[in-house]
């Protein structure tokens, strides 16, 4: 048990879901994420040493991270993504200070809905506060995302740490990832309700598969970049793409029409939440799915169990994998009388096709960092 009384400041930062716009945040594309309320909260407190004393309410474990050698900590197995999380801070120019830190994690690991953005983002903010440095959310983010991408070793986009610093209760965002630039929209839903189940099918090889699917979109920019006029691979549009596509081998080409098309999906699915018209949003979810399984191929058995069995029941308008893929969660777009029903179908349908059991999870729409001095 925390005693909370014993801390300087409460920071919390959230885990996230992508409503749609999957693997285009790193090719410069728009994505639509929500954060939520399943979290990272991190009690600290200054400990006027060359310290940072970690502690987790949910395991034994205990690490106390040097400050002045925070490079030898990459292959912790907890208590790695602090330490890169800390050494980003403080290559930054920053003042890192000796603390003691709680880490209390509601986010599943490992389960797509970016627990690693979570903890990065909180230690980064809480480290902020107990050194009595400004709080700047979009700032936090990039130095999180520099974490992940160096780190931890995932050349991964910006979309969950910016989700996960900068989200508002109630709303989606939005998000360029080429400027930065984010627009929030209200999730108002109507009749309808978001579901998130996990396939929790056990994955390995993510980092690897998520970096190569990097390194291919990379190598069709290349290839596109001065015939098409353009720097980043969301800026080709579906005519350009359909002129230049022979020019692609079949696996570019098919990576390549996925973030094209998924670019166009996420424009009418942004329409579709302002206009409250549910079931385009869901046809554009099962869409976007196809997508993913067939020419991105990031999906695999469970997560296609998991959407197919989504996708048929009657009260369900759309369904699909949300995050990096190879496992984690799918997000379904559900009447909100028939939620317990769709639950129990799914769940039933599932195991039997793949022998897991699926988890459903119970969260809302929230706000990213929040601060609170104790
Ligand atoms: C992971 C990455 C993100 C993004 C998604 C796929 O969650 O961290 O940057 O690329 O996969 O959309």
């Amino acid at each position: 048990m925390i005693n909370e009384k014993d801390y300087e400041f409460k920071i919390t930062a959230a885990g996230r879901v992508n409503i749609i716009g999957e693997h285009i945040d790193y090719c410069g594309g728009k994505v639509f994420p929500a954060a939520l309320s399943l979290k990272n909260t991190v009690y600290v407190r200054g400990n006027g040493t060359d310290k940072i004393n970690l502690s987790w309410t949910t395991l034994p474990d205990k690490v106390s991270l040097d400050t002045e050698n925070l490079l030898q900590y990459k292959s912790l197995k907890y208590g790695n993504y602090q330490a890169g999380s800390a050494l980003m801070w403080q290559q930054s120019g920053k003042k890192l200070v000796g603390c003691d830190m709680v880490q209390d994690c509601t986010v599943p690991f490992g389960s797509g809905l970016s627990s690693s953005a979570a903890i990065e983002v909180s230690t980064i903010a809480a480290l902020a506060a107990v050194a009595g440095e400004e709080i700047e959310p979009v700032n936090i983010a990039l130095l999180a995302q520099k974490a992940e991408r160096e780190f931890a070793g995932v050349n991964c986009g910006i979309m969950d740490q910016y989700a996960s610093a900068c989200g508002k209760k109630g709303n989606a965002m939005l998000l360029d990832c080429k400027t930065l630039e984010c627009k929030y929209v209200p999730v108002k839903m109507g009749a309808y309700s978001l579901v998130i189940i996990n396939c929790n099918k056990p994955h390995n090889l993510v980092e690897s598969k998520y970096n190569e699917r990097r390194a291919e979109t990379d190598e069709g920019l290349k290839i596109l970049k001065e015939i098409a006029g353009i720097s980043c691979l969301a800026d080709l549009t579906v005519k350009q793409f359909d002129r230049c596509a022979s020019l692609l081998h079949n696996k570019i080409r098919y990576r390549v029409k996925h973030v094209v098309e998924e670019c166009e999906r996420v424009n009418l699915a942004q329409k579709a939440m302002r206009a409250g018209d549910m079931l385009t949003l869901g046809n554009l979810l099962n869409e976007s799915h196809t997508s993913l399984r067939y020419l991105y191929e990031v999906t695999g058995k469970e997560l296609d169990a998991l959407a197919t069995a989504a996708q048929s029941h009657p009260a369900c308008a759309g369904s699909r994998m949300t995050g990096g893929g190879f496992g984690g969660c799918t997000i379904s777009i559900v009447k909100t009388e028939a939620v317990e029903d769709f639950k129990k179908y799914v769940l039933e349908k599932y195991e039997k096709a793949t022998g897991y059991k699926a988890t459903c999870y119970d969260a809302e729409i929230s706000d990213g960092i929040t601060v609170q001095k104790i």
